[in-house]
Order: C-alpha cells, then sequence, then structure tokens
C-alpha cells in the first residue's frame, strides 16, 4: 500500500515548496468561504489579488466592461471604497456575481493562494465545501492544507478546517497515512470538537458556529458585528463545490 503525506502548514510561510502535490487553501474566515459561496452563486471565476491596485487597475483595465467585474474584498474586515462588495460569503448571491468575474482582494486569504503557487493542483478549501474538497483530494499522494492565519498568527480557525479535512481523509478509505506534527495536532483539535458536539448533543455545524466566536478571525468578525458570518461559515457542506486555481491563468474556477 502506498503511503499518503497529508502535512498542514499553520502559516504559508512554514510551507516552503509545494511543488509535488496537491495544496488546500484556508482561509476560512472567510476568504475561502467567500470564493466557495461566488462559485457557487454563478461567478464565471474569481481572480485573486494581492494588493487593492491591482484589482482596481484590472476592473478599469482597457477592453473591460465595468457591469462585467465585481470588485470585492476587505481590508480590516470591512468593505474597500469603491469595491462593490465586502467580504461576506452572503454578499454573494447570484444576482450580486451570477455570470460575472469577481476580483478579490483579501487581507490573508489572497496571499495565501499566492503561496500556494509552486503546487501542482491548488484548490479552496472551507467548511462549506468540506465533502466536496476532501472527495476531490483524498486519493492523492502528498496533500499539503495552507493555513492563512491571521497577519502572520496562527489561527484556530483555519487549523479547525485542516483537521476535519485531515480527519475525513483518515477515516475514508484504509490507506498507510502519514501525518506531519501540525496535522496530527489539528486532527487532535478536530476530534476535541466532534466529541463536544457529541456530548452536548448540538450538530456538528452548531458547534463550531459556537467555537468560531473563540478563535482570532471570529472575534475580528463580532468586533465589527459579523456575526452572522461566522453561522454562514460553519454550516458544513452547505455547498457541493470544488474552486480550483489554474496558476498560469490565475484564476478560480470549478472543477469537474
Ligand atoms: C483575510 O483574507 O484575511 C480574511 O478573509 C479576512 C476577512 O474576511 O475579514
Amino acid at each position: 500500500m502506498s503511503v499518503q503525506k497529508l502535512w498542514v502548514h499553520n502559516l504559508p510561510e512554514q510551507a516552503g515548496q509545494l511543488s509535488g502535490g496537491t495544496t488546500v487553501v484556508i482561509d476560512l474566515l472567510r476568504a475561502s468561504s467567500t470564493i466557495c459561496q461566488a462559485l457557487a452563486s454563478g461567478a464565471s471565476e474569481v481572480v485573486p489579488f494581492r494588493e487593492i491596485s491591482e484589482a482596481m487597475a484590472a476592473a478599469t483595465a482597457d477592453g473591460v466592461r465595468r457591469d462585467d467585474v465585481v470588485l470585492g474584498g476587505e481590508r480590516a474586515g470591512g468593505k474597500i471604497p469603491g469595491f462593490d462588495l465586502g467580504n461576506s460569503p452572503s454578499e454573494y448571491t447570484p444576482d450580486a456575481v451570477g455570470g460575472k468575474r469577481v476580483l478579490l482582494t483579501t487581507t490573508n486569504g489572497t496571499q495565501a493562494l499566492w503561496h500556494g503557487r509552486s503546487a501542482r493542483r491548488v484548490v479552496v478549501g472551507a467548511f462549506v465545501n468540506l465533502s466536496a474538497v476532501v472527495a476531490s483530494v483524498k486519493d492523492e499522494t502528498r496533500v499539503d492544507f495552507l493555513c492563512a492565519g491571521t497577519d502572520g498568527r496562527e489561527t484556530r480557525e483555519d487549523i479547525l478546517a485542516a483537521g476535519a479535512m485531515v480527519y475525513r481523509i483518515c477515516s475514508s478509505a484504509p490507506k498507510d497515512q502519514q501525518l506531519n506534527p501540525n496535522a496530527a495536532l489539528a486532527l487532535g483539535k478536530w476530534r476535541r470538537l466532534l466529541l463536544a458536539a457529541y456530548e452536548s448533543r448540538r450538530s456538528e455545524s452548531e458547534q463550531l458556529a459556537m467555537e468560531l466566536r473563540d478563535t482570532q478571525g471570529g472575534r475580528n468578525l463580532l468586533g465589527i458585528g459579523l456575526d452572522q458570518d461566522l453561522v454562514n461559515c460553519a454550516q458544513i457542506d452547505r455547498l457541493n463545490v470544488i474552486p480550483e486555481l489554474d496558476v498560469r491563468a490565475w484564476r478560480i474556477r470549478l472543477a469537474h
């Protein structure tokens, strides 16, 4: 039986070269969840930008009809002046983004995607697409989970999502799996959350929404009144989508 390597990187900078395998980029609150929602709502693609000025320039470039693109994202959690949408998944409705190209820039998530660019395959993972992303990577010989963190600090919400993915992959098929120390720790954190859900008779999503309130990203959102985003981002398997980054074309589309 071949060995499958499941590697969790708590921050993009810890990942080093990713050239051999598949990378799952996770910025649970909220870039990953928002990208899933935008594509599920019919956006033709999401183009990630690290800088506000680059996204603005792409929206106003020659040959681009402003109506065909949506500028979205955040700085300090809030909508960027002059942008169409912020970074709440609930803003990315079919009316707002259907058939359009979303030009997205966020503080940490779009930077993490940039770090993933040396991987052979890059997909975007969140709780809202947990089963879809697990099904899509579970047979790969090496999967790197790249947690975005917040401003260079590790965040529990991303690590929980990575732990849930490792848990599901390990439970899905009898394989010889090798976990790096961060993956083993993430798996332990997710198992403790499952146990807490079981003991309190909450669903996994309810337990998660509660625990997200006590994470760095969760506190940031609560501080600016975006409590509902926590609930949305905790809804496990709400969306059946696999967003995949085409590194050459630099755009995220749905994988089929
Ligand atoms: C990020 O990229 O840092 C996040 O998506 C932040 C947020 O949504 O507020």
